[in-house]
């Protein structure tokens, strides 16, 4: 019999999303070509497999230092130094986590009261929204606009701006919308945080597949080191997602706390993980440039094959993984469109609803699956516009 067993209503109200129901459309189906995965389809650099090999071969697994070995928390701040302009001290701002994930976790957690407010520029990254309800916070969506190319509208953001309002929370370059807000949006976004004293948090997972036109990091502007949290990560610039290794830097004074509840959750991150992050910053450049520059050719070819698509609109990403085109023009909506293109395309997608309501009309497209399913995906979906015209 079961027990009536209460439970904490800001995890019971957890949105669940359609992710399943598209799952469950594809079971059964072969030859589909997949435009929806964001897990990127290629092995890690030879030099970060010869690493962890090396590392298995001495034998020990054991529990490391709780918040990241040092000499990574070193090579982290480093990397922040050089690449984003960021200081921040290895000892006491930076974090190593079980990926970017739980280091979104637990910094919300540290953060966050209930009833507290954070502004979600939207369509967005589905676990701000999550983290945030199941933190006892509020998530408050400010919609960003195609015909703005996704760059966030300052005075739509202002105007989201509550008494109640603590954090602001994005990721730059964008999942799913693959675009970068540059420099000079980031300095409007620092000036409103500090004219409201609000918390940033910046998600850079994606950084280094935009080397051609380097990101600002918005917490290496005048005044916003202080009320920053960066996020940044292994598994999309490494291909080592399963690896699960991320990091945080922030203000000292939160990230005690920060580690605190981390060690808690964690206790520490996984230790070939952090061989693995460690190997990485001495990896021959030749073997990840070859990676990054086939996901620009990729999402090159995919940009051209859907704007040629008859109706359909989209903001071209300068790089990454992911574009955001609009099917307003059918009619139909987006879960919809998205369940019909597995069953008469053969082409799966993520509905632009999955990342906010100001997605609907929109699907996301990723080129992460790899070279064959992009053309075979460009083939399809072609093939089925002109069947429907
Ligand atoms: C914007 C964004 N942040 C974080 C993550 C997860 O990163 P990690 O694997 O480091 O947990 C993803 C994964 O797709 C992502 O797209």
């Amino acid at each position: 019999m079961s027990q009536n067993i209460a439970l904490n209503p800001d995890i019971a109200s957890i949105p669940r999303g359609a992710r399943l129901t598209i799952i469950n459309a594809t079971r059964g189906k072969r030859d589909l070509a997949d435009l929806a995965s964001g897990n990127p389809n290629m092995p890690m650099p030879p030099f970060i497999r010869d690493r962890i090999k090396a590392d298995l071969d001495v034998g020990y697994a054991r529990y490391t230092d709780f918040f990241g070995v040092a000499a990574l928390r070193e090579r982290i701040a480093d990397y922040l130094k050089g690449e984003c302009g960021i200081s921040a001290d290895p000892e006491t701002e930076v974090l190593v986590t079980h990926g970017v994930q739980e280091a979104l976790y637990v910094v919300l957690r540290t953060l966050l009261r209930p009833g507290d407010e954070v502004l979600i520029p939207s369509p967005h990254y589905g676990n701000y929204y999550i983290d945030s309800v199941a933190c006892g916070a509020k998530p408050v969506l400010v919609p960003l606009r195609e015909e703005d190319g996704f760059q966030p509208d300052l005075e739509r953001l202002e105007a989201a701006i509550s008494p109640q309002t603590r954090a602001l929370i994005f990721s730059n370059p964008n999942n799913p919308l693959g675009v970068l807000w540059p420099g000079e949006v980031l300095e409007k976004i620092a000036g409103l945080a500090q004219a409201h004293n609000l918390i940033v948090l910046v998600d850079e997972v994606y950084h280094d597949y935009y080397s051609a036109s380097r990101p600002v990091s918005i917490a290496a502007l005048p005044g916003m080191k202080g009320r920053t949290f960066t996020f940044n990560g292994f598994s999309k610039a490494y291909v080592m997602m399963g690896l699960r290794i991320g990091y945080v830097a922030g203000p000292a004074e939160v990230m005690g706390l920060v580690k605190q509840l981390h060690y808690a959750v964690a206790l520490c991150p996984s230790s070939v993980g952090q061989v693995a992050a460690l190997a990485s910053f001495d990896c021959p450049r030749e073997q990840v440039n070859g990676i990054y520059r086939e996901y620009q050719s990729l999402i090159e070819t995919l940009y051209e094959g859907v704007v040629a698509l008859p109706g359909v609109s989209c903001v071209r990403p300068p790089a990454g993984f992911y574009l955001f085109p609009n099917f307003k023009r059918l009619g139909v909506g987006s879960l919809e469109l998205s369940l019909q293109l597995i069953k008469d395309a053969g082409v799966v997608t993520l509905p632009g609803t999955e990342f906010g309501p100001a997605g609907e009309g929109h699907l996301r497209l990723s080129v992460a699956a790899g070279r064959e399913d992009v053309e075979k995906g460009v083939a399809m979906l072609t093939r089925f516009f002109q069947e429907k015209a």
